[in-house]
Order: C-alpha cells, then sequence, then structure tokens
C-alpha cells in the first residue's frame, strides 16, 4: 500500500525530530573534504555518510528523515548493505536532492543572481528515487540579497520552478521539501535583518502563489526557509531573541497553518546559534505548523572535524553527530539551553 503524502510529511516533521540534510553534491562535498585535509574519494564519500547513518541512537530518536544526493541513494556499505537500507533500519526516511543546482539567470543581472534547474525529465527521475526508497524531495531556489537585487523576476522564475516541482513530485506520491533560501552571505552593507525581513516575506508570498497556481497540496509538502537573520557582514547583527522573534512574525504572516511543518536549513549559522535560534522560536510556542530543522552544516560540522577522514575515528565523529542531533532535538521541543550544551 502507498503512504499518504500527509502521513509522510507528518512523520518528517515529528515532535523532536528534524531532517539530516546530507546531500552536498560532489563538488560541495569537495569542499568539505578539502577543509578536513580529506580527499574526495566515491570511498571516502560513502564511508563518511556511512559514519553518520550508522549513528543508530541519533538516528532513532533525533532524525526524522536524510536528504540524499544521487551518487548517495545508489551507494551501498562496506558489507554490502544499501546506505539506504541503514538508515531505514534506523526509522530514518530516504529523501533525494532532485534539483540540478543553481545556474546564472539569463540577463542583466546574471553575475549575481541565479534560478534554480532540473524540471527536464523530472517525473521519470522521480519515478526512479521512488523506487530506490525515495518518500521525499529537495529543491533549493537561491536568492540573493545585493545592491537593488534580488530583482522581481529571479524570485518569480525560482518559485514557479518550485511550484513545477512540487506539483511532479506530489503526482509521484513523493513529499516535496519547497527550499527558498534567501542567502545570509555576501557583502551587501544594507543586509540588516530587516531587510532579509523584506525579501523572505516577499519571497515566501511568491512561493505560495505559485503553489497554488499549480494546486499543489499544502498538506503534503514541508517548507524548508531560512530564518529572517542579518547578513554575515553586515554590520548591525541581531539578538538571538530578535531574530526569533521576527522570524515567527514572518512565517505567520506567510505561511498557511495547512502546511504540517517547517524545517529551517542553517545556512552558514554557527552550529550553537542554529539551535539556540530554534529552540527560542519553539519556547515562544502557539505556533500553527510543527517548526525543527533540516540543517546540513550545522548538524555534520563537529562530526566532520572529529572524524578527519580516518576510519579510527569514527566512534568520535559519531559521538559528535549524536550530540548536535541531541541539541537540535531539544530545540524543536524549545527545551535546549547552553548548561546541556556545555555539559556534553
Ligand atoms: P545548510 O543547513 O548547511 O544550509 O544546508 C541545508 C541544505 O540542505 C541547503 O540546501
Amino acid at each position: 500500500m502507498t503512504e499518504k503524502l500527509e502521513d509522510i510529511a507528518q512523520a518528517m516533521v515529528a515532535p523532536g525530530k528534524g531532517i539530516l540534510a546530507a546531500d552536498e553534491s560532489t563538488a560541495t562535498i569537495k569542499k568539505r573534504f578539502d577543509s578536513i585535509g580529506a580527499a574526495s574519494t566515491e570511498d571516502l564519500r560513502r564511508d563518511y555518510r556511512e559514519m553518520l547513518f550508522r549513528s543508530t541512537d541519533a538516528m532513532k530518536n533525533y532524525v526524522s528523515g536524510v536528504i540524499l544526493y544521487d551518487e548517495t541513494i545508489r551507494q551501498k556499505a562496506k558489507d554490502g548493505t544499501t546506505l539506504v537500507e541503514i538508515m531505514k533500519a534506523a526509522g530514518a526516511i530516504p529523501g533525494i536532492k532532485v534539483d540540478t543546482g543553481a545556474k546564472p539567470l539569463a540577463g542583466p543581472t546574471s553575475k549575481i543572481e541565479t534560478v534554480t534547474e532540473g524540471l527536464d525529465g523530472l517525473r521519470e527521475r522521480l519515478a526512479e528515487y521512488y523506487d530506490l526508497g525515495a518518500r521525499f524531495a529537495k529543491w533549493r531556489a537561491v536568492i540573493t540579497i545585493a545592491d537593488g537585487l534580488p530583482s522581481w523576476g529571479c524570485i518569480k522564475a525560482n518559485a514557479h520552478a518550485l511550484a513545477r516541482y512540487a506539483a511532479l513530485c506530489q503526482e509521484a506520491n513523493i513529499v516535496p521539501i519547497v527550499e527558498p533560501e534567501v542567502l545570509m552571505d555576501g557583502a551587501h552593507a544594507g543586509h540588516d535583518i530587516d531587510e532579509c525581513y523584506r525579501v523572505t516575506e516577499w519571497t515566501l508570498r511568491t512561493v505560495f502563489r505559485e503553489l497554488y497556481d499549480a494546486r499543489v497540496s499544502l498538506e503534503g509538502m514541508v517548507l524548508k526557509p531560512n530564518m529572517v537573520i542579518a547578513g554575515q557582514k553586515s554590520a548591525h547583527q541581531s539578538s538571538p531573541e530578535e531574530v526569533a522573534e521576527k522570524t515567527i512574525r514572518c512565517l505567520k504572516s506567510t505561511v498557511p497553518s495547512a502546511v504540517p511543518g517547517i524545517a529551517f536549513l542553517s545556512g552558514g549559522q554557527s552550529d550553537e546559534l542554529a539551535t539556540k535560534h530554534l529552540s527560542l522560536m519553539n519556547a515562544a510556542g502557539n505556533l500553527p505548523w510543527a517548526l525543527t530543522f533540516s540543517y546540513g552544516r550545522a548538524l555534520q560540522a563537529a562530526a566532520l572535524k572529529a572524524w578527519g577522514g580516518k576510519s579510527e575515528n569514527v566512534a568520535a565523529g559519531q559521538r559528535a553527530f549524536a550530540h548536535r542531533a541531541r541539541m537540535n532535538s531539544l530545540a524543536a521541543l524549545g527545551k535546549w539551553d547552553d548548561k546541556l550544551e556545555q555539559a556534553a
């Protein structure tokens, strides 16, 4: 029997659980491996992801699903078990990144703005990923704040592509993670928290209008947005309380309550801040949707460093991963605090 989209979406944002974004493309994982001085070979990428997925307690208790890259969904562990089987045995739902990347948007802003590609042949690819075990998918659109940007054309093109992707996913019985990311990096001086608020609100309103036009069922999707936060280079950084308050305000005014859950990206925030912001929002309470994490860097950075590309460090890497996963699980319940962080 096929599972219902709504049930899968609910399971993805179950209380105290969140999503591990382990879908780095080959180019991105190479950058991560470069940072620890490890060579990005197919086997080592497999070993690294196997280490995470075999962190059985962390996966069982804190991780609802894992976003995979095309290579990983087809990979087998050293003992011949597929990585998909390993995560399923730990109770996590396999997911798959299906966009083919953010490419320069044609026109005068092509040096800065992008549109995410990957719609061609997507129906066929989704059918194959379903057979490989994927029950949800991810598509990331990128919106850049710069002088006079984003352009309306960029927001519209990306929102339209997200909606077409989401409709194709639901047709294939796969829950779409709809990810419009307003980037927090960039050197634009006016990129403070209020500018991020303005652009995030504009983006989300446009995305939900496109989702409606494409007849996407809101009950069968998960939203993956950025938090409302100042640009990394802005001279005006905001307190964690202000980030939490403005993020909730922006989401409440743009995201219908029919959406079962919102799972944030970490976007370059430090591990601890990504956790703290999420916890503050959940502690505030009175939210119409589940609010959790779908972190890549903020869930993996410590594990990657502790592992360092060496098999003798697998246990240390798993300990680091389990700690971050537990901290974020507490944050998804609004129960994280500094003392628990330090007690580890
Ligand atoms: P970060 O949490 O590192 O931003 O990654 C999440 C993700 O999946 C980006 O698409």
